[in-house]
């Protein structure tokens, strides 16, 4: 399915959807506490900033990376209209990451399997393991494969059959705060079982007054991972004391919970 480069959408009309709509979440306050404690902090696919502004509102040192230029120019857009201190702002892909900072803590929230790669999330993990100091953690979340009641059946035989989808007639439509108006439709197009890979497709529309002024369409691949397969990769990359808890709470995951963190440690 995946062949090159990554393919994610966070780009154009759905960047300015992330920084309009997605502006809070408990991963803020979760990831919080292991930025406080270890700074230098990086915010690897830091997209709009959900988590770094409030971070930097807060005084702390924490930088920022992410492969869409796109979501870093409104990350940095909202910085300035906050009047906060100036970011480091990268833009680099996880398995390109080269920084010139050496990181006491590194937090991955809602980026890992992103693009459609297995190999490039080898070598992502590997680079923030170098990007760390000597004893710091990556602190990174990941949505278990059957967390979506839609999409796990189609793990099964027989349940690919109507790939790709049809375009919904009608997406999540929301106001946005100078009055345009965007909707997000999206459509599964594939599913490898045995890749563990998914593709899905994203159309953004957007209106002022009442007309179409903006149409695109983005693709996003991703791998879909296991909790003990990541616990191993980690390994792999050089992580130790590989501890594991219930997104984003402070007890251990179980199979009831969609979301799991990891805190890993570099030697
Ligand atoms: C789901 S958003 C999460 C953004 C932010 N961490 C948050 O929680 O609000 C995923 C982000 O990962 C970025 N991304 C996707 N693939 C990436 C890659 N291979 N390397 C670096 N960033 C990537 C996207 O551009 C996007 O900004």
């Amino acid at each position: 399915m995946a062949t090159g480069e990554p393919r994610t959408w966070h780009y154009g009309l759905v960047a300015q959807w992330w920084a309009e709509f997605n502006l809070d979440g408990p991963e803020i306050e979760f990831f919080r506490p292991y930025v406080e404690a270890g700074q230098p902090a990086l915010d690897a696919a830091c997209g709009t900033g959900r988590l770094l502004v409030p971070y930097l509102r807060d005084g702390l040192d924490v930088d920022g990376c992410d492969i869409s230029p796109d979501m870093l120019a409104l990350c940095r857009e909202r910085t300035e209209r906050e009047g906060l201190v100036r970011p480091n702002l990268f833009a680099q892909a996880l398995h390109e990451l080269d920084l010139p900072r050496r990181y006491r803590t590194i937090v991955l929230c809602g980026g890992f399997g992103l693009g459609g790669h297995r190999e490039h999330d080898v070598e992502g993990l590997r680079r923030l393991n170098e990007h760390l100091e000597p004893g710091g953690l990556l602190v990174l979340d990941n949505e278990v494969p059957y967390a979506d009641r839609h999409l796990w059946p189609r793990w099964l035989n027989g349940g690919r059959d109507d790939l790709p989808r049809a375009w919904p007639e009608r997406g999540n439509r929301r106001e946005a705060s100078d009055g345009a108006e965007y909707e997000l439709r999206s459509r599964l197009v594939a599913l490898d079982p045995l890749a563990q890979t998914t593709a899905i497709e994203m159309r953004a529309s957007m209106w002022r007054d009442g007309m179409l002024v903006a149409e695109e369409e983005h693709v996003l691949e991703m791998t879909l991972y296991f909790t003990h397969e990541i616990r191993l990769l980690l390994e792999q990359a050089g992580f130790v004391d590989v501890r594991m808890c219930a997104g984003y709470e402070d007890r251990p995951p179980t199979g009831d919970d969609d979301f799991v963190v990891f805190v890993a440690r570099k030697r």
